[in-house]
């Protein structure tokens, strides 16, 4: 299927109905629907659909690099680049056969790559969707260079959630993270769930293998489980923020929350021959399913 400006997409669906798209714009996850349709990801209604800008919303592949850590253009250049489909992929491992609906998406550098970060990688995307609707992603980045190197990653997963200031994470509790809005600073996370009432931006440390995201008026929770990636961003640009950002509603914040599966304290380094993978599960469970089920203290 053509996107709208004529990029490659594609979509995954499941027998139930529940259905996720990819653009190769990016590779990024641009909807993820449930069996009775409704849309789990949001999108800004100002989002750009066109490169070299990502889309506001789905799941942007942050790499090599997040944020502004390193000399690259914010977030790292994955984002923006056009991928290509793995008409060919290797079968799904045991361990990997989480959903019989899979696409590989593969990032390769250009030249033009080369010239800002000049490390040949191969960057093997596989964004699978699962009987019971749940969405895999599997990032997989091998080091094809004579060097070692070192990147970081996120996952900048745009959740749709009913109103901001009825949502909650569980699993956050008494973390360490690092402010971006206070400089980098580090700080400690109190015991309570942690809520919204103001501008979020930061990176917490150590996080467990899962963490769920609790949208008390919809009656829905988001359940995040990952491997490799020990942190997690959580992110809401709230009122003032919003209005700066060309591609983002003025009220919309109130709709979304970033919650990332993330490795960036200590970035990731490949030796040469060497690959990393990092997952991220999402999936959705009722509210009145308890979190006591999930097992939130298992570190990751
Ligand atoms: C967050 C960053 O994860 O992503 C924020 O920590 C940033 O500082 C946000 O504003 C969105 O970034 P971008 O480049 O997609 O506007």
């Amino acid at each position: 299927t053509k996107d709208w400006n004529g990029i490659d997409k594609v979509v995954l669906r499941n027998p139930g109905g529940a259905s996720a798209r990819v653009s190769l714009h990016g590779g990024q996850v641009t909807s993820w629907r449930n069996e009775q349709g409704e849309e789990l990801l949001f999108t800004s209604s100002k989002a750009i659909f066109k490169p070299p800008k990502a889309v506001r919303g789905g799941i942007p592949i942050c790499f090599p690099q997040f944020g502004y850590c390193g000399s690259l253009e914010q977030h790292g250049f994955a984002r923006n680049k056009i991928w290509t489909i793995d008409e060919n992929p290797p079968p799904l491992s045991p361990s990997d056969s989480h959903g019989k609906s899979f696409i590989d998406l593969l990032l390769k550098p250009s030249e033009e790559d080369l010239k800002c970060w000049p490390h040949s990688f191969e960057f093997r995307l596989r964004v699978s969707l699962a009987a019971d609707g749940s969405l895999m992603l599997i990032s997989r980045v091998r080091n094809v260079n004579g060097k070692p190197f070192s990147f970081s990653f996120a996952y900048h997963t745009y959740l749709s959630v009913s109103d901001i200031s009825e949502v909650r994470i569980e699993g956050l509790e008494t973390l360490d993270y690092l402010d971006n809005i206070c400089q980098k600073e580090r700080f400690t996370e109190q015991g309570d769930a942690i809520t919204f009432e103001a501008e979020v931006d930061r990176v917490y440390l150590s996080t467990p293998n899962v963490v769920a995201v609790l949208d008390h008026e919809r009656k829905r929770t988001y359940v995040i489980r990952k491997e490799g990636l020990p942190d997690v961003v959580v992110w809401n640009p709230w009122e003032k923020k919003s209005k700066s950002l060309v591609d983002f509603g003025d009220d919309e914040y109130k709709q979304m929350l970033c919650v990332d599966g993330a490795a960036i304290e200590k970035p990731v380094t490949l030796k040469p021959g060497e690959e990393w993978t990092g997952r991220q599960e999402l999936s959705v469970v009722p509210s009145t399913f308890c979190s006591e089920h999930l097992d939130l203290q298992s570190n990751g």
